[in-house]
């Protein structure tokens, strides 16, 4: 019997993967051959000569498929299809979503049910990772992952006379290194070309925009590249990919006592030849330079990272918890001990010394640092070559009282003018410019001004004059993003600005209250003048108040009742004459 599993993934921001490659462990261990990919790394034209195959997949903006899916997924819609195309192949889905999102776990269902369509014969019902779960996804995904192996195993069973491979035997690692003085084939050394897509962005400025003495730093960071082929529309998303700062990886070389490797060239290799390095990664470079550019060590790890580390720990007690950690029942302890106090990755090692880690299993222990998106605040037409952000440096202190800092905005806090930012990555928001007829009313709130700032810049520089924005702050003197840009606008009859200061008087004002108070403009705009509407900001409960607010002006302005605001609403949102991008 073919034993051979392909394991396929969509994923945004690495849980999808990492979901991915847990099965795909745990398929080792049940002694398949397997392959895990990105989907759109995988020639889909084949999909109907497999025999079993499990996708994972998230959900990113407002229930769209992450970016490495997005060419499977057009392929698997194709209209030409045979409804019978995928009728010798088992597959199984677990989507990655949240709740809190109004298109839940989207891509995930939209496969499920293509597949079906397809012929393709499901063996286990979908499964439905939910961030709001208070175990969040391992709530849905430990339950569905025993369901998976018992029906997988059921169908195809161990070959007679073959065990499993026991949970305490650490399997291969999934990549060689090898450390070495000098590299004599320097090729070996350089960085992959960027994709289509991809630019090296030159920092002109990093400028502090908060008042020196505001809880927040929030940066209005200027970058260029040169290039003609360099473009992007407004309301587009940079992808930046971060670095951890020299300093704190020498203490964390330190830490594991590896500082003398720290100079020399590591060459990495996969061990199984459908497995490829990382996009963006070269096959040798310092260690240094692993640990700077390309493994996580400063944010807070996944299941799968205490999985592993109970394989290199010494003490039997720190294996004996590391292993509870990754248990049902010890979810609400490993909760409590790490993303509660948000404990880093180098935090955790030092509690669990002494350590024992092959170096050969170093890329499998430490996750890859993931890249983050960043809202374009600028207009190529009113700064050619330029791409310009709106960024809030990440600074808290947990319950631990430490303080904790974000892992891309600690590094990008130090960008000074020279310094490239390399292989950033455009890609489309959910959010588009309408044509020039058309008003806007942009609404964004905190450092979610930047893609307003970009389409009111592109407008403003094509005579689209019919502006309304709806920012919000805690105070006119110390975080009104882009004032004096705004002010000047208004003088020129380009913009009618409301700007809502929470803390200036003793009652909170927010974006949503504006939007009451402006109720009769607001539902002029909408109704009679057809506007559109874009929010972007904090995903937390402000988009909800605001669809309220605007629910509320519906019927206050409109003469709706609540049952047709609420199909009002709904409809502007199914034209896109209301669109959001927001993030936690
Ligand atoms: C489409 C999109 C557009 C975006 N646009 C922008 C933008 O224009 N400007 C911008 O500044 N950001 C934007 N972001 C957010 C950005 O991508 C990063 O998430 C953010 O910069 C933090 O990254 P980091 O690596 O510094 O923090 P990380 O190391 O990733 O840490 C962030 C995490 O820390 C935790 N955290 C943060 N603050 C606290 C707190 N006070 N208490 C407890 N826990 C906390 C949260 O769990 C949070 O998820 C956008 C995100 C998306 C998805
Ligand atoms: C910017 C952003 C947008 C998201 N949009 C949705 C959504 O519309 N629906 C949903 O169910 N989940 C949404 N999510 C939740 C993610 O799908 C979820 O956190 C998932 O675990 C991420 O997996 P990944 O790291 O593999 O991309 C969103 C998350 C982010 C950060």
């Amino acid at each position: 019997m073919d034993r051979s599993i392909l394991i396929l993934y969509g994923s945004e921001t690495g849980c999808a993967q990492d979901v991915a490659e847990t099965l795909g462990r745990q398929a080792r261990r049940r002694r398949f051959k397997v392959r895990v990919l990105a989907m759109d790394d995988y020639a889909m034209e084949n999909l109907g000569n497999e025999k079993l195959v499990l996708f994972v997949c998230s959900t990113t903006g407002q229930g769209e498929e992450p970016a490495n899916m997005k060419k499977s997924w057009q392929f698997l819609l194709k209209k030409s299809h045979p409804s019978d195309l995928l009728q010798d192949v088992d597959c199984a889905v677990f989507g990655l979503g949240d709740s809190s999102y109004r298109k839940f776990n989207y891509p995930g269902k939209k496969l499920y049910r293509r597949l079906q369509q397809l012929g393709a014969n499901l063996i286990q019902s979908r499964g439905d990772g939910d961030d709001q779960h208070y175990q969040g996804l391992d709530g849905a995904l430990l339950p569905w992952i025993d369901g998976l192996w018992a029906n997988v195993m059921a169908k195809y069973p161990l070959p007679d006379g073959v065990a499993r491979i026991l949970d305490t035997e650490l399997l291969p690692p999934s990549y060689s290194l090898t450390f070495m003085d000098d590299v004599a084939d320097a090729s070996l050394l350089n960085e992959p070309r960027n994709q289509p897509g991809e630019f090296d962005m030159t920092v002109q400025s990093n400028t502090r925009m908060t008042a020196a003495d505001h809880f927040q730093d929030v940066r209005h960071l200027v970058m260029t590249n040169p290039s003609d082929d360099f473009s992007y529309c407004p309301g587009d998303v940079a992808v930046v990919y971060p670095e951890n700062l020299e300093e704190d990886v020498n203490a964390f070389l330190e830490q594991m006592e590896w500082a003398h490797l720290a100079d020399k060239f590591v060459y990495c290799q996969p061990n199984d030849k459908d497995k490829a390095l990382p996009h963006g990664w070269p096959a040798a470079m310092t260690f240094r330079q692993l640990f700077i550019k390309h493994l996580d060590i400063f944010g807070v790890p996944r299941r799968s990272f205490f999985e592993m580390l109970a394989y290199f720990t010494t003490n039997p007690n720190h294996v004996e918890r590391l292993q509870e950690f990754i248990t049902p029942e010890g979810q609400d302890d490993m909760w409590a001990y790490c993303q509660r106090p948000r404990r880093t990755i180098a935090e955790i090692l030092f509690d669990f010394k002494p350590l024992s880690i092959p170096y050969d299993y170093i890329l499998d222990l430490f996750p890859p640092l993931q890249p983050r998106s960043f809202s374009i605040a600028s207009s190529l037409k009113a700064h050619p070559h330029t791409m310009e952000l709106c960024v809030g440096i990440v600074k808290y202190k947990t319950v631990l009282k430490k303080i904790r800092r974000g892992v891309l905005t600690k590094w990008l806090a130090t960008l000074q003018p020279g310094n490239v930012v390399k292989r950033v990555r455009i890609v489309k928001g959910t959010m588009d410019l309408p044509p020039s007829d058309v008003p806007l009313i942009a609404i964004g709130p905190g450092t979610g001004v930047a893609p307003m700032r970009s389409f009111l810049e592109e407008r403003i520089a094509t005579n689209a004059n019919d502006n309304v924005l709806f920012f919000g702050c805690r105070h006119q003197d110390k975080d009104y993003h882009y004032k004096d840009e705004w002010e000047t606008y208004a003088k020129q009859n380009k913009l009618k600005v409301f700007p809502a200061f929470s803390r200036d008087q003793t009652v909170k004002v927010y974006v949503q209250d504006l939007l009451s108070q402006q109720g009769a403009l607001v539902w002029d705009m909408i109704d009679e003048q057809q506007c559109k509407v874009v929010l972007s900001g904090s995903s937390g409960k402000m988009p909800d108040q605001v669809a309220y607010a605007l629910k509320t002006v519906f019927m206050q302005h409109g003469g709706l009742d609540a049952a047709e605001a609420e199909e009002y609403f709904n409809f502007m949102n199914k034209t896109g004459q209301y669109q959001e991008e927001c993030w936690s």
